[in-house]
């Protein structure tokens, strides 16, 4: 595998970067200070739902950074085409720094995604991106995920103050087959 190394602006960091699970002490960090601080209640919702068994939350750190990168797995919906507990499971909240982009940390968080998935017999992994983001569609089908269809990409969330906000991103869905779906078995 190619050693990847990391420069931020104010620091350099030549670690590499620890993909885990999030915990409740990650909640504040993943606000990357106030950039994000508008999802305080998007996270602390699905930290819950990760404690009832149902998403999953990774993040990417680094001992001089902190929290670099996030990705967010939903297990089940109330859309079974997007993830419906047992085959097909959805990734969301996906981001990494900007100064940590373009070093193979965003294919490495969805490679981790991918093996867990496998693990626990999902074939599916599908997602959400939106047609103005190129470059996120570009690194999906390098990573072998397709185009399956349109998606109106409206949605709403309460922010920190608990103002709600609806946001519309017109998105395509994209898919990756993980492996074969499982065959019932034939009992003769
Ligand atoms: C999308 C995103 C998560 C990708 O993360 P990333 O860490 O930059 O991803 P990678 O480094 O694995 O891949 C990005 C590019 O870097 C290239 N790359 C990978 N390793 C590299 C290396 N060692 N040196 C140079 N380039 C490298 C990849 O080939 C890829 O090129 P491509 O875009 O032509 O396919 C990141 O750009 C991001 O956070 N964007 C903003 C939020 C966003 O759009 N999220 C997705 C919503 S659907």
């Amino acid at each position: 595998m190619v050693e990847r190394v990391y420069a931020s602006p104010s620091t350099t960091d030549l670690t590499r970067p620890n993909i885990r699970l999030a915990t409740r002490s990650d909640l504040l960090d993943m606000e990357w200070g106030d950039e994000f601080r508008h999802f305080r209640n998007v996270y602390a919702n699905a930290f819950a739902r990760m404690q009832q068994g149902t998403t999953l939350i990774w993040v990417a750190e680094t001992q001089a950074n902190g929290l670099v990168g996030q990705v967010f797995v939903q297990l089940v919906c109330d859309r079974p085409e997007l993830a419906d507990g047992w085959q097909r499971a959805y990734l969301y909240s996906f981001r990494i720094k900007p100064e940590f982009r373009n070093h193979g940390l965003g294919s490495e968080m969805v490679h981790v995604v991918e093996e867990y998935l496998r693990h626990r017999q999902f074939s599916r992994l599908t997602l959400n991106v939106a047609h103005d983001n190129p470059d996120a569609q570009r690194l999906y089908k390098r990573l072998g995920f397709q185009i399956v269809g349109e998606e109106p990409g409206v949605w709403s969330f309460p922010d920190d103050k608990g103002m709600w906000h609806t946001l519309t991103e017109p998105s395509w869905r994209m898919e990756k087959l993980l492996r074969r779906p499982n065959t019932p078995v034939k009992i003769s």
